[in-house]
């Protein structure tokens, strides 16, 4: 057995309503000014859930700032920005409302608005000093996982690559699962986060860094993905379909958090920093080639899901690992996820500079279950075209 560790927030809330919590949790950090700071997107702000856990928090006493400017997969210098529009104002506590973009740019500020002369890039260079501002996590997709790892991803312009800035510091405090936050997802989104929860999940299970921990997370989380993925697809209001997307995605995260995601997410982290291809659709692009590449090193583990997940046989193949992975692709087609890089005007010419960021990515990469090649990353690469 793998040595691992396990970190996790201190609060987790988890059923519908439960965002009536929050003014509790606040009080229970017994602030001095009662200033709270809630960080969003324009396209959650549209749906309606921050204006309401705002005036739930404002009615309880606290001074609430809104700020709904977080942009999709920001870049290192967008977060810079919005921590000095953030720093000086005596927040004490930062609630992120929204998907991994805002919920991993709510960690970083929670860091930058203590620590006053960091910045992004330097979090990244020398790591994260010490802890920052509590936080409050609602997530309002069922993918990233976010809300309950050490991890903030962050894209690098002139790198023009996705990286990831790793502390204990950054675990959140509290965290609130709450379906009626997701009602609003449009079904683009609820397709493409949740086979990013589907990602993290499979990968972690495969990886070299799986443990008892994580594969019990894992078989759990793909379980309820494959029984609630398309409900949720197809009827956005369907509460307990999105309850068990929203588990699926915390225990995601929760395998992340204590073993590792590989190369679906090596490869799918240069294809967010060069093209701003959505991370969920990238994944969605990517994982039926690379469990088809992984599939023989993983044999045994992907006939054992497919028994603890109560998959009915779709080939009858004698390998059940077999039809484990021809599962995917189905579910992925179900879903009408893009599934071509020439979609985003990618083409055979960007495939070398593609594999030499995703070469980069040895974070992820090394702890795939086979090892990968550069031609094999080329490969897979030309299998998306
Ligand atoms: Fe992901």
């Amino acid at each position: 057995m793998v040595n691992f560790s396990i970190l996790s927030p201190m609060q987790v809330y988890i059923g519908n309503g439960e965002i009536a919590r929050i003014p509790e949790i606040l009080l229970q950090a017994k602030p001095t000014k009662g200033k709270v700071l809630v960080l969003t997107d324009f396209g959650v702000s549209a749906t309606g859930v921050p204006k309401r856990i705002s005036e739930l928090v404002s009615s309880q006493g606290f001074s609430v700032d809104l700020i709904d400017t977080v942009p999709r997969e920001p870049y290192s210098g967008e977060v810079d920005l919005l921590a000095s529009e953030a720093r000086n104002k005596g927040f004490e506590y930062i609630i992120g409302i929204g998907g991994g973009s805002v919920l991993d740019t709510a960690k970083l500020l929670s860091i930058l608005l203590v620590k006053q002369s960091e910045t992004v890039e330097s979090l990244l260079e020398k790591g994260i000093p010490g802890g920052g501002l509590p936080t409050i996590m609602v997530p309002t997709t069922a993918g990233t996982g976010s809300e309950a790892t050490p991890i903030a991803i962050v894209a690098l312009k002139e790198k023009k690559l996705k990286v990831g800035i790793v502390s204990a510091f950054i675990v959140p405090k509290s965290v609130i699962l709450d379906p009626s936050c997701t009602v609003g997802l449009p079904q683009e989104w609820t397709a493409c986060t949740g086979v990013d929860a589907l990602c993290h999940l499979l990968e972690c299970y495969i990886s070299k860094r799986a443990n008892p921990y994580s594969d019990l997370l894992a078989l759990e989380g793909m379980r309820l993905i494959f029984s609630s993925l398309q409900r949720a697809f197809e009827n956005g209001a369907d509460l307990d379909a999105r309850a068990d997307m929203l588990l699926a995605a915390f225990y995601g995260g929760r395998c992340i958090a204590s073993s590792s995601t590989t190369a679906v997410h090596a490869l799918s982290y240069p294809l967010g920093g060069m093209y701003r291809i959505p991370h969920g659709v990238a994944n969605a692009m990517l994982l039926t080639p690379v469990m088809e590449f992984n599939r023989d090193a993983v044999v045994e583990k992907l006939k054992q899901a497919v028994s603890r997940i109560g998959m009915s046989p779709i080939l009858r193949e004698s390998d059940p690992s077999v039809d484990f992975v021809y599962s995917i692709r189905k579910l992925v087609e179900y879903l009408k996820i893009p599934t071509s890089l020439r979609d985003f005007g990618i083409s055979k010419k960007d495939i070398p500079s593609l594999t030499d960021r995703a070469l980069q990515v040895t974070r992820l990469l090394s702890n795939n279950p086979k090892p990968m090649s550069r031609e094999d990353v080329e490969a897979i690469y030309e299998r998306v075209l």
